[in-house]
């Protein structure tokens, strides 16, 4: 029986993945790295300092910068992105999401944050969802990333209960490698090729559907 639903935050909630990626791409910039969303697709999901080391690696730079300078380098980044993320608003709450939160809650059914981001709970706070969610699992206290499972499995622990129990929804790839290997049902949000390997997959948002969702679950 379906307990808890474990979202993931940029680009299933709101579109904060946008962001990330304009803050990247001009970071990339100023050090002559240009690249494209297809490329964006493999830095979803992926924490800070791992999303630098692949744009330097794509760009033939992965040996020329220090410790010290790609953290500046990182650093830089998320003062932009936090420039990006002031605007937020709950108006920026992406479609059927909040229908979705308010189903589950008429369900009883638990919700958890599951955001590599260590600014999720800004986010989440000026979303105004802080309320809803019962867990959100600080990636400060992870040993690993996605794709590893252990930020799925933290936060079914957190919230009692087993892997059986949980739902993940993620709009990346790494994302869904994450809760397939934390032996949940995965739910993809994005394209039929990058979300192939989710249990179950929509296009957007606002397809993301409680009763849809329960019936493709319990199907399995
Ligand atoms: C994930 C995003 O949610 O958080 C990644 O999908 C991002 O793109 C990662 O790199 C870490 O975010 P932050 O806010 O801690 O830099
Ligand atoms: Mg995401």
């Amino acid at each position: 029986m379906l307990k808890g639903i474990i979202f993931d935050l940029d680009g299933v909630i709101t579109d904060t993945a946008e962001y990330h990626y304009v803050a990247w791409k001009e970071m990339g910039k100023k050090i002559g790295i240009d690249f494209d969303r297809d490329f964006n697709e493999n830095l979803k999901g992926i924490s800070r300092m791992d999303s630098l080391e692949r744009i330097l690696e794509y760009g033939g730079k992965a040996n020329d910068y220090s410790r010290e300078e790609k953290e500046e380098l990182a650093y830089e980044k998320n003062e932009q992105y936090k420039k990006l993320i002031k605007q937020i608003t709950p108006a920026n709450i992406l479609p059927g999401i909040k229908q979705l939160l308010e189903d589950c809650q008429q369900k009883e059914i638990r919700l958890a944050l599951a955001s590599a981001s260590k600014n999720g709970p800004v986010i989440v706070e000026r979303l105004e969802l802080t309320e809803q969610f019962e867990v959100i699992v600080d990636p400060a206290t992870l040993e690993n990333g996605k794709p590893d499972p252990e930020i799925f499995l933290k936060a079914a622990e957190l919230l009692g209960l087993s892997s059986e129990e949980c739902i993940g929804i993620e709009d990346a790839e790494a994302g869904i490698e994450s809760i397939n290997r934390a032996r949940m049902f995965s739910v993809g949000v994005g394209s039929a090729d990058s979300m192939k390997e989710a249990n179950y997959f929509v296009k957007d948002t606002n397809e993301l559907n409680l009763k849809k969702i329960l019936k493709k679950f319990e199907n399995q």
